[in-house]
């Protein structure tokens, strides 16, 4: 049996190290007892945008980029999506466990009943200007979430992180909906704690004059799915900005605010809008032979295409495109959906997607489902962050009691100036 060790000679030197080789990684530190003089730092990996480094360990969530396969604690996101509930995948991602019917019942008691926010949150959404972008309105409301519940910085309490959790999970959904309202000049519709989930929040985002709002269940059910397909994707860069800056011990709601902020991304969930403003864009399936010229000189990006560990169909893609066609029997077939179809069909088979692996991800067809459902372009990326709520306080909950992790601190290669002196400013030409 061979050693599970590297060789690494020095050819600098003529040395020779032996590394350990563990789970398929080598500790980056073991490289530091590299060295040419022994006052030498020691060698260091360098490795922008982190495209090879583990940085965590995690249970959570496992994917194979080349075999399209996700799975939320083993479980195949197409069983899950098929079978579960959101709040039942929820519990999933955050207890490692599929939930009894008393697991449930209590998880589903404890999030309907903290989906009321403090009435001052109001006040903060309603002096935002009208045209304010939700993700900016939503970031900044997580964060002073902060403000009305100090208790949470006493991250070491076990109890008291699952009760900042179930805020969280329970009043994203509140505040995105409360930001959309705000956008329109709607009043805030408050939660009702007969609805699911998902439908509480189509009632808090629709409800207008009706006493009680009765969302349509075909409309619960595929938002439900959806919510389910974004729940947790691993150390995604919104997932990796959960955990480095919760490295801190700052609170959750601090570190959930810079998770947001990186979701909001074109690259990562603001992804989804440029999706639809692209179709939009595009105009007819006519129009695709020139935006993919576009794309070919590098002027355009084909956006909801690609991913940083998909190189084969993401998986969720054909469960939403799926989900789209549930929601086009109730509201209407999308006509956009029809550009989308063909521009997949032409990408699918241009060499200059298919020599970069670029396929359809997540955010390919599900802005396609949100506008049928009547929801405006700019909450999208907000219809990301909801589910994903659950995926970031799993993982920031994971890392909080992981006993290797401890403050987030890369290292870098500096490429500055060596040392000067300083220059009178009558001196500076
Ligand atoms: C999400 O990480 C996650 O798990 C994220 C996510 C999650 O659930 O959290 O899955 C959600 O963010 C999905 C991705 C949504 N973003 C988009 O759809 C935006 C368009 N996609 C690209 O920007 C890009 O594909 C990324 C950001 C998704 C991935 O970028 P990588 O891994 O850094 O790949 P790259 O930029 O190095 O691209 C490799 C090559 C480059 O060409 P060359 O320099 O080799 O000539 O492919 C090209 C890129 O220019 N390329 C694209 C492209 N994506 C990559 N060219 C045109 N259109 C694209 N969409």
């Amino acid at each position: 049996m061979a050693n599970d060790t590297l060789t690494i000679t020095d050819n600098r030197t003529g040395k020779s190290y032996e590394v350990p080789i563990n789970e398929g990684t080598i500790r980056a530190i073991d490289l530091r007892k590299i060295k040419v003089e022994d006052t030498d730092f020691g060698l260091m990996t360098y490795d922008p945008a982190f495209t090879n480094t583990a940085s965590c360990r995690s249970s959570i969530t496992f994917i194979d980029g080349d075999a399209g396969i996700l799975r939320y604690r083993g479980y195949p996101i197409e069983q899950l999506a098929e079978k579960a509930s959101y709040l039942e995948v929820a519990y999933l991602i955050l207890h490692g466990e599929l939930p009894t019917a008393s697991q449930l019942k209590e998880w589903s008691f404890w999030i309907t009943n903290h989906t009321m926010v403090h009435e001052n949150l109001k006040t903060q959404i309603d002096a935002f200007h009208h045209d304010a972008h939700p993700m900016g309105m939503l970031c900044s409301s997580i964060a002073s979430l902060s403000t009305f519940y100090p208790d949470a910085r006493n991250i070491g309490n076990e109890a008291n992180r699952l009760k900042q959790i179930y805020r969280l999970v329970a009043k994203v959904p509140t505040l995105a909906a409360f930001t959309y309202r705000h956008t329109k000049g709607y009043p805030y519709v408050y939660p009702d704690n007969d609805l699911s989930y998902s439908g509480n929040f189509l009632n808090m985002m629709f409800k207008m004059s009706e006493l009680k709002h009765s969302p349509d269940p075909v409309l619960e059910r595929a938002l439900d799915v959806l919510f389910i397909l974004h729940a947790d994707h691993e150390q995604n860069c919104s997932t990796n900005a959960m955990r480095s800056v919760g490295s801190s011990q700052v609170d959750p709601y601090s570190a959930m605010a810079a998770a947001i902020a990186a979701l909001y991304g074109p690259l990562h969930g603001g992804a989804n809008e440029q999706v639809l403003r692209m179709l939009a864009e595009i105009g007819s399936p006519a129009g695709i032979p020139d935006y993919i010229a576009k794309v070919k000189t590098g002027e355009k990006k084909l956006m909801g295409f690609g991913h940083r560990v998909y190189k084969n169909y993401d998986p969720r893609a054909k469960l939403v495109r799926d989900t789209a066609y549930q929601v086009f029997e109730v509201k209407g077939r999308n006509p956009l959906l029809d550009i989308a179809l063909e521009l997949e069909k032409v990408a699918l088979h241009e060499d200059y997607f298919v020599s970069r692996k670029l396929y359809p991800n997540v955010d390919f067809y599900s802005g396609l489902i949100y506008q049928s459902m009547g929801f405006p372009v700019d909450m999208f990326p907000v219809l990301f962050a909801i589910p994903r709520t659950i995926g970031w306080l799993a993982q920031w909950n994971e890392m909080v009691q992981d006993s290797e992790q401890k403050i987030a601190r890369p290292r870098q290669i500096y490429t500055g100036y060596d040392s000067r002196d300083y220059v009178a400013i009558e001196h500076r030409d």
